[in-house]
């Protein structure tokens, strides 16, 4: 249009040049022609997008069309024939009313979460549920827990009331398990559905996972949630679908709920409403370090005083439970002999005073002058009480039975201190030697704990004798797994054990933490499941508004992610920081390990020639990658060990990784020490392997506790490594093959050669922790000089690093060193950074044990390559530099 306007006007200007007129008009024309072009090309445009989306709508219309009849599952109806009693029992839960709609979810939906108080009946009744509605008639139903004891005991549950054997509904978890081709309901502990995933990802033998106890939030449940939020679309897709049921106590559910990382659309949720009693909260007045004495004290109370009801303790670990099941079968025993019957005294109302015992009403914000009369009211109670006391009566041992017999042999030794415990704080206005009469009922104490055998578990499943009260003494299993009936009474020490990890060595240790206030609220909870009950809390409200923490952070969160990194890739999940995990860990934590891993050797980026081989997230696993994984540690420890084992010096570098994964072995100054040609050679690792030879041989002496105080050597410490080196052993004979390690408890000092060995080995895990001497020409003209004489270069950090004050190294100051941890220390300016546990090493061996970090370039032509006879190979001469800062590296003969 343009060009012909533009011929028109040169027209015009030679024809009539002077008429102005004229030319404006024919410039309005091509203004107008312009315009409307535009607009034509806007029309276009619109009609062509309606056209794409009406396309677009069609093909997703036909995707969902595509998809929904491959949802629809043929309800059959199986027939069951339960026994009488356990039918009456199944109706009183509260999940049964609830059985119609949880099962239209189930047929309609691939993702269903099902949440509600523990003991509403989920786990027992939903896969009865599904096996009715034929389930497993073609395919399996899976039910993972995350702890052992719940695995078998659930089994044994639903095989029970559903009439059904061993071979139908089974279960299976590591090294033990009676799974059959006939198996219809198969429970298993998470680790091992994920195990099953690494040889069948769709996982095409079940038809329904149930995911129980998700609140839990346990390392695989959380991989397992991630895993099967992608494994359940892939079923669908095949035609072949696979519905996946989150079970899950009432506990921040909108971790599953409300996660877009897992599901695109929110799935539907059912909340099991179950009848609560209520249940009133005591806290202590004063927080008592001996939890356990306390423990005693407050079941003592309330057995004496307070009227009929089961009472559950909750400590921390076996050994707890064990001791105060020994202490309380000693004050209160049952009598295989006597008629209790009569006994048993009417149930009468409790009286609020007694029940508050010395503890403080939970409404802590409430008037005082009330909390002070509810005081005085209970005292007075007490002090009637006491008019009663009696002297218990003399117990002969023989006499009596025993709810279990662990425990038995040991009851004469605590005899004394039990009744001391009655009697040692009598000075207290507030304790009670129980009466005769209360005496006389006996308490029916049983311990809980996930290790303990499934016959003794099923015991707190059962009603006590007649005229004993039940008295179940537990770790946090029967905070959520398993819901002991008939409880009244809740003791809570506030503690649970926790695995807290080191971030330097790996190194877990269990430690005992405050609760958090969500589980303090769960095992409260556990009190008011057949009417009103108590909970007394072995600690103040202070402490549980200040040191409970709302939540305890997921586990997954909480550990280092080096081996969880090579666990998963090991599974074939190679994109890890895009992993759909409910609770991600740090991305950047993700990132660098990957990156450490990858310069020890245990990733490597795929050979494809495809683009994409920059891509971090394509880092796959090597062979070396394979053998590290296989053991419980930080993966480059693993690395020291799967090493050793091609150079015969396992039982030597199994004590050294113990060594260096169990924190602050060496208190005192290793000055102490004679320091002998190898442990110099060796460095500050040598050392450890030295005090831990010394302490073993004196520990075989029985003069373990001298020799340690003499040498600053930590006790505990000591009793660590032992444990690993036994645990490591045990592992490495079982997994590698031919292999056969003892452990030699004097363990005489490695000679020379080993003493290198060794120190290749230690290079080989820590070859991403190098440090050169800064050389006295390198320090800036006006710095004091003598400030250098400890410092390195490490890496890519600017400021001298320094040795640790106590290592040995610093009686000869090696050119190279590795170290296992740097860290800062003093205050401004005196801060400066230090490097603990340092290794000397030999520059030569850089391009052999961290060869991803050298940069050798071209061989030599002088010396010439030249063939080794004896390996085969053709050597070369290389001079190269080390790490991004082109440390010069000597010229070095390899492969
Ligand atoms: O999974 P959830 O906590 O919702 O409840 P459950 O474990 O299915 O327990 C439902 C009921 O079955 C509880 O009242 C348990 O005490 C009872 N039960 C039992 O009597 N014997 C067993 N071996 C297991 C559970
Ligand atoms: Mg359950």
């Amino acid at each position: 249009v343009l060009q012909n306007r533009n011929e028109e006007i040169v027209l015009v200007k030679n024809d009539i040049v002077n008429d102005e007129n004229k030319v404006q008009n024919v410039v309005k024309d091509i203004r107008k022609d312009i315009t409307t072009t535009k607009d034509n090309i806007k029309g276009k445009e619109k009609s062509i997008s309606k056209k794409v989306k009406k396309h677009e709508l069609n093909t997703i219309e036909n995707k969902e069309k595509e998809k929904k009849p491959l949802l629809e599952h043929k309800t059959v109806h199986i027939e069951v024939k339960r026994d009488p009693k356990v039918q009456v029992a199944r109706l009183k839960l509260p999940i049964l009313g609830e059985e119609q709609r949880i099962m239209e979810l189930v047929n309609e939906n691939e993702f269903l979460i099902v949440a509600g108080e523990t003991g509403s009946g989920k786990t027992t009744q939903l896969p009865q549920f599904l096996y009715e509605a034929g389930y497993a008639e073609h395919k399996m139903i899976a039910v993972t827990e995350p702890r052992r004891v719940a695995t078998v005991a659930m089994a044994a549950r639903v095989g029970h009331e559903l009439a059904l054997s061993s071979k139908e509904v089974s279960y299976l978890m590591r090294f033990e398990g009676n799974v059959t081709k006939d198996t219809k309901i198969k429970f298993m502990t998470d680790g091992v559905l994920l195990k099953e995933i690494q040889s069948d990802f769709l996982l095409s033998k079940y038809s329904v996972v149930i995911i129980d106890e998700a609140h839990e939030r346990s390392v695989y449940t959380d991989i397992l949630l991630g895993l099967l939020s992608r494994i359940v679309p892939l079923r669908r897709k095949r035609g072949n679908p696979l519905r996946l049921i989150i079970m899950s106590a009432t506990l921040r559910i909108e971790d599953f709920t409300e996660n877009t990382r897992l599901f695109k659309e929110p799935p539907p949720v059912i909340k099991i409403d179950s009848r609560q009693y209520p249940v009133t909260i005591h806290f202590n007045k004063h927080t008592y370090s001996d939890y356990l004495k306390e423990a005693f004290r407050k079941t003592v109370k309330i057995h004496t005083r307070l009227p009929e009801g089961g009472i559950l303790i909750f400590v921390t670990g076996q050994q707890e439970v064990k001791y105060l099941v020994r202490k309380l079968k000693a004050s209160f025993p049952y009598r295989k002999d006597v008629d209790y019957s009569k006994l048993i005294t009417k149930t009468k109302p409790i009286n609020e005073a007694d029940a508050a015992l010395d503890s403080e009403p939970d409404d802590i914000d409430s008037d005082d002058d009330e909390v002070e009369k509810e005081m005085k009211r209970a005292k007075k109670a007490r002090r009637k009480a006491k008019q009663k006391i009696k002297t218990l009566p003399k117990i002969n041992l023989d006499d009596y039975d025993m709810p279990d017999d662990d425990g038995q042999a040991d009851l004469v030794d605590n005899d004394d201190e039990s009744e001391g415990h009655l009697s040692d704080s009598d000075a207290e206005e507030d304790t009670l030697t129980p009466t005769i009469k209360s005496c006389r009922q006996p308490l029916w104490v049983l311990p809980l704990y996930s290790m303990l055998s499934s016959s003794k578990q099923a015991k707190v499943f059962a009603p006590p004798p007649v005229g004993a009260r039940l008295c179940v003494v537990s770790t946090d299993v029967a905070e959520t797994s398993l819901t002991i009936p008939a409880i009244k009474y809740v003791v809570d020490s506030g503690k649970k054990k926790m695995r807290v990890y080191d971030h330097v060595t790996g190194a877990s240790a269990w430690r005992i933490v405050w609760t958090s206030q969500a589980s303090a609220g769960q095992r409260a909870g556990r009190a008011g499941r057949v009417g009103a009950g108590h909970a007394y809390r072995l600690y103040s409200s202070a402490v549980f508004q200040h040191d409970c923490p709302p939540h305890h952070p997921p586990d997954l969160c909480r550990r280092p992610v080096d081996d969880l990194v090579l666990a998963m890739k090991c599974m074939g999940i190679d994109k890890v920081v895009n992993f759909p995990f409910p609770t991600a860990p740090d991305r950047m934590q993700l990132r660098l390990a990957e990156k450490r891993l990858e310069t020890l050797g245990i990733l490597e980026k795929p050979e494809v020639k495809k683009k994409k081989v920059d891509d971090d997230d394509m880092l796959k696993v090597t062979p070396l990658g394979k053998a590290v994984s296989a053991f419980p540690l930080l993966p480059r420890y693993g690395k020291m060990l799967a090493l050793s084992h091609q150079q015969n010096l396992l039982s030597y570098t199994i004590a050294l990784v113990s060594a260096l994964t169990v924190p602050e072995v060496m208190s005192g100054k290793p000055d102490s020490w004679p320091a002998t040609g190898h442990t110099l050679l060796l460095g500050d690792p040598g050392v450890l392997l030295r005090a831990v030879g010394a302490a073993e041989y004196a520990y075989v002496k029985g003069e373990e506790e001298l020799f340690c105080a003499k040498y600053g050597i930590r006790e505990k410490a000591i009793k660590e490594i032992r444990k690993l080196r036994k645990q490591l052993t045990s592992e490495i004979n079982l997994s590698v093959a031919g292999v056969d390690v003892t452990i030699d408890p004097e363990m005489k000092p490695p000679n020379d050669n080993q003493a290198r060995l060794l120190r290749q080995l230690v290079l080989s895990g820590l070859g991403d922790q190098v440090g050169r001497k800064i050389g006295l020409d390198e320090v800036k003209e006006g710095e004091d000089k003598r400030k250098f004489k400890y410092a390195y270069h490490c890496g890519e950090l600017e400021e001298p690093v320094h040795l640790h004050s106590e290592s040995i190294l610093r009686k000869t100051i090696p050119e190279w060193v590795v170290y296992q941890e740097l860290y800062e220390t003093g205050a401004e300016e005196r801060r400066k950074m230090v490097m603990r546990n340092v290794t000397a090493i030999e520059p030569e061996w850089l391009p052999v044990y961290v060869p991803q970090l050298c940069n050798l370039g071209e061989p030599l032509s002088d010396p010439e390559p030249r063939y080794d006879e004896k390996s085969g190979r053709v050597k070369c001469h290389f001079k190269g530099t080390f790490g991004k800062s082109g440390w010069e590296l000597p010229t070095v003969e390899i492969d």
